[in-house]
């Protein structure tokens, strides 16, 4: 029998308006890899905050190796008992470097006072090895790749000599390379160090690829613990949704209309004023959807603020109905008619200090739906009532509009973003990233939104790392690689295989 290391019994947590874990009893043991999976809003990153001390449960009791964590749990307390997270969204300091990002709160002091570098950088080099994760102590972290700024954070949960590592959605962010590197980091770690592993993630092939056993929670409720090894993907997911879900093609043949957003020759720079786009051209019509493929950071973000005015571009246009927006700003592009799902939700796509009415609403009242009211009232009236009706078509996990947007969980603030920019009646659409951190049944439901788009006649210009996405919507692919575009494909004409050239620069399309 393994050795227990965590026990969760009857763990209950009461937000306001919300049960997010109801009664849940767990059991995790040393040296396993552990899949926690559910739907969006069904209580995992709650689970885990718990574990990690970050919020108190409201009933129950949690043990970390036989200890309860008592009434004062704090994330301090949990380290010291052996237990660190990667939050979904990093809490490196860019400015700094890897090293002292690692040590931070614990550097080495020279004569007790000043930085020692040397010292710290030595540190990290040691830590490095017995982890065998690859970094460069000197580097400054905003110079780094996601997958390698993960990689610190991976570090600095393991400086303390952690026993138990939580990773919520780790690979969300990474590309399917990096994703291969973490999946290799965490094997070791489990195999050399016998360590515990507990992954949030939504990706099922994940669960399949990496776990000895997953979770699945429902609304609150851990409704069953399988051994990885006997279930399977479908099994998993009809748990997960309590339905099957079947992607079926979506697309149908329809012929494109009239150019409606056209990119000539654009360049333009990084935040570190590097080149990002060496000349793009692309163009998207009524009807159509146009998918970037490409390995992440190869110029798609770049790209998509160029389009909404969001970055400077140094050469090139932009043109909207054969209008030239090129040196507009955002707003006014948007008012020209162009909506915009950004790839950064958090901190671009919601105003964080908004309730999810007033977050849903944003901008409505240019479009006229929400103007010509006078009267807070009324217009609160109005704004809660649209927010609610948007709130049940998107399926918005929520105790209620009102609520603040930061008491959503991660892939219910995407869907919040998107119900508000699906609802503006636009010619053109750019999505980056739509599905990152829902839940299966919610990508389902956003694919078929994205579909009915494009068949009103939206021009859709569709940025995904996800090729499964991209090959399921796009009438067009084009792949962007080192700020290129290497190609160009109809819908069917190229397999995902072939593609794979176009995307890392090994084959070039002749224009
Ligand atoms: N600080 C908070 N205040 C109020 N409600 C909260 C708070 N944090 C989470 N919730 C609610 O608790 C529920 C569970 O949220 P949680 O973040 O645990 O979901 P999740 O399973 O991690 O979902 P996702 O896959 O979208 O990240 C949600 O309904 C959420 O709105
Ligand atoms: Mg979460």
């Amino acid at each position: 029998m393994p050795n227990e290391i965590v026990r969760f019994s009857h763990v209950s947590m009461q937000f306001p308006g919300t049960l997010a874990n109801d009664d849940i009893s767990l059991s995790i043991y040393e040296g396993e890899v552990f899949a926690l999976v559910g739907e969006n809003g069904a209580g995992k990153s709650t689970l885990m905050n718990l574990l990690y001390g970050l919020n108190q449960p409201t009933l129950g009791e949690i043990r970390i190796g036989g200890v309860p964590t008592g009434n004062a749990h704090s994330p301090e307390k949990a380290m010291q008992m052996g237990v660190s997270m990667v939050h979904q969204h990093f809490k490196l300091v860019p400015s700094f470097t890897v090293a002292q990002n690692i040590l931070l709160g614990h550097e080495p002091k020279k004569l007790g006072l000043f930085y020692d570098g040397k010292r710290a950088e030595q540190m990290v080099r040691e830590l490095s090895e017995t982890y065998g994760l690859e970094v460069n102590p000197s580097d400054v972290v905003r110079d780094l790749s996601i997958g390698l700024q993960q990689r610190v954070e991976i570090l600095k949960a393991l400086r303390t000599g952690a026993k138990v590592l939580i990773l919520d959605e780790p690979t969300a962010v990474l590309t399917a390379q990096e994703t291969e590197e973490l999946f290799g980091v965490i094997r070791r770690i489990v195999r050399e160090k016998n360590m515990t592993v507990i992954m949030i993630t939504h990706r099922l092939p994940e669960v399949m690829q990496i776990s000895d056993r997953v979770g699945v929670m429902r609304r609150g409720k851990m409704i069953d613990v399988l051994e990885t090894a006997h279930t399977s993907e479908q099994a998993i997911s009809s748990l997960m949704v309590g339905r099957d879900v079947i992607f079926d093609d979506l697309r149908t043949e329809q012929e494109a209309g009239e150019e409606k957003l056209a990119v000539n020759g654009l360049t333009a720079l990084n935040d570190r004023m590097l080149p990002a786009l060496r000349g793009v051209s692309l163009s998207v019509h009524a009807g159509e959807i146009v998918g970037v493929c490409g390995v992440e950071g190869n110029g798609q973000t770049e790209l998509s603020e160029c389009i909404m005015g969001m970055r400077e571009q140094t050469g090139g246009s932009v043109i909207l109905n054969g209008k030239d927006i090129s040196r507009m700003k955002p707003r006014q592009i948007r008012d020209m008619g162009v909506s915009f799902i950004p790839e950064d939700r958090l901190s671009t796509g919601v105003d964080q200090k908004s309730s999810i009415a007033e977050n849903l609403a944003l901008g409505k009242h240019r479009t006229g739906l929400l103007s010509g009211l006078r009267g807070i009232h009324l217009r609160r009236g109005k704004v809660k009532k649209y927010a609610q009706q948007l709130e049940k078509q998107f399926d918005i996990r929520c105790a209620g509009v009102d609520e603040p947007v930061q008491s959503l969980s991660g892939g219910n603030v995407q869907k919040v973003v998107i119900a508000r920019e699906f609802s503006f009646d636009t010619p053109v659409l750019v999505i980056c990233q739509p599905t990152r951190g829902v839940d299966i049944g919610a990508i389902e439901f956003i694919h078929e939104r994205i579909i009915e788009k494009r068949n009103e006649g939206c021009a859709i210009l569709l940025i995904s790392a996800d090729l499964d996405e991209l090959f399921r919507l796009s009438d067009t692919l084009v792949t962007l690689y080192d700020g290129r575009i290497t190609g160009k494909f109809k819908a069917g004409e190229i397999s995902m295989e072939e593609i794979g050239f176009y995307m890392l620069g090994a084959k070039v399309q002749d224009s």
